[in-house]
């Protein structure tokens, strides 16, 4: 690793920053899978009890595995420091109920993940705490949803499924200016991509499930910033529960080793099949922020370095016509989540059929002939070819 001042590009911090925590010779850091952790004295034992963050005292309160995964993420995002958590939700949750209380408000954004939705429009009022749903394609409509009780702003770009854009310096810039905590879901974006705090927002949370796991075969979460900000998240976090595991800790460093490699393919297959798609007759329209005709797209250049693998598309035709591609595509698989290493699609009017009322889905723009397409890292030209022999009708072989 270098001693200078320049920071390690990504590839290198995610294969190199772990072995800093390993606290063995191992090359492949072994995984801690322990509940607990022995103390030789009354005093020792009592010292860790009442630690911030200890890594050897009580699992849900940390762990070595987790400690090299936690550094790892921090790196990446370029922050102060780390915690992860059993799953992208847990992560959203911890951050935004250890940050507000009864009384408070908090402006979030019309579109979000559908799960985040629910958190703000639905659970967070049952405990007093108010959001205001904004349109985060205008950066004015922020300023205007803040009142004196405000004590959050939180965001989300690219949205979940439309691939709408927040312009993050603006967001970081309002929420300074009046005393706020900003969040934002880097999820979509990755590190690699996008780096919020960078751009001047106090934390970023994600769903590691998807490109940070990058596999498909870890649920997890992480929330990352300034140590002070953290070290009073984990007080709510290790009572809300969302503990991961030491082994889904260990998945989640794996997958890190390759996430740079991982995401230049996935972000050159998004484009590809975004172009492909936005040239077929059978396409209404298509959703991909690196589109020079996408309507944010230079705010997209302005605050990202790649425009990831996530699409969505309009069909035309209708509820059907979006179920014929899925059900005719060869390599892409119907599955809910994103990320990973193979390409998969979902119908969102149907994903989110719980989740999201039949107002809430038309306000949203969650239409029923909408696609949500997640590019792997399967070889471009076979995509292409497999997308091309769906929507004419027959399975690629
Ligand atoms: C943008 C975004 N944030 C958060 C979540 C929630 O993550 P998890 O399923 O790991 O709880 C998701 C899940 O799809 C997501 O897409």
């Amino acid at each position: 690793m270098s001693t200078d001042k320049q920071p390690d590009g990504a590839q290198t911090v995610s294969v190199h920053t772990s072995r800093a925590h390993n606290a063995t010779s191992a090359v492949s850091p072994p995984i801690w899978q322990t509940t607990t952790f022995s103390a030789e004295t009354a005093e020792d034992f009592a010292e860790r009890a009442i630690a911030m963050r200890p890594a050897e005292f009580y699992t849900r309160y940390g762990n070595p595995t987790h400690r090299a995964v936690e550094a790892t993420l921090a790196a990446l995002e370029r922050a102060e420091t780390a915690i992860i958590t059993g799953s992208g939700m847990g992560a959203i949750f911890a951050a935004v109920a250890a940050l507000v209380e009864r009384g408070d408000h908090i402006v979030v954004q019309r579109n979000h993940y559908a799960g985040s939705t629910t958190l703000f429009q639905e659970v967070l009022p049952r405990w007093g705490i108010q959001a205001t749903a904004v349109d985060q394609t205008d950066a004015d409509a922020f300023a205007a949803a803040i009142t004196p009780q405000t004590k959050l702003v939180y965001v989300e770009t690219p949205t979940n499924p439309l691939m709408q854009i927040t312009d993050l310096r603006a967001a970081a810039e309002l929420a300074r200016a009046h005393n706020l905590i900003s969040i934002c879901d880097n999820t979509f974006a990755t590190p690699i991509n996008q780096r919020p705090i960078e751009l001047g927002l106090d934390l970023v949370v994600h769903s590691a499930t998807k490109y940070l796991g990058g596999h498909h075969d870890v649920t997890a979460g992480a929330i990352i910033g300034s140590q002070a900000l953290i070290d009073r998240i984990w007080k709510f976090a290790i009572v809300s529960g969302a503990t991961l595991s030491p082994f889904d800790g260990w998945l989640l460093l794996r997958g890190l080793r390759t996430l740079g490699l991982r995401v230049e393919r996935h972000n050159l297959n998004g484009a590809a099949l975004a172009r492909f798609l936005s040239g077929h007759p059978k396409v209404e329209r298509v959703y991909y922020p690196g589109l020079p005709e996408h309507p944010q797209h230079e705010l997209a250049r302005s605050q990202m370095q790649g425009f990831t693998g996530m699409l969505s598309i309009e069909m035309r035709g209708g509820y059907s016509a979006a179920e014929a591609l899925i059900r005719n595509l060869r390599l892409a698989t119907r599955a809910a989540s994103l990320g990973g290493f193979e390409t998969l699609i979902v119908h969102p009017a149907a994903m989110w059929g719980l989740q999201l009322s039949p107002e809430q889905r038309l306000r949203t723009g969650v239409s029923d002939s909408l696609v949500r397409i997640s590019a792997g890292i399967e070889d471009e030209a076979d995509l292409l070819a497999d997308f091309a022999a769906a929507l004419e009708g027959q399975k690629e072989r």
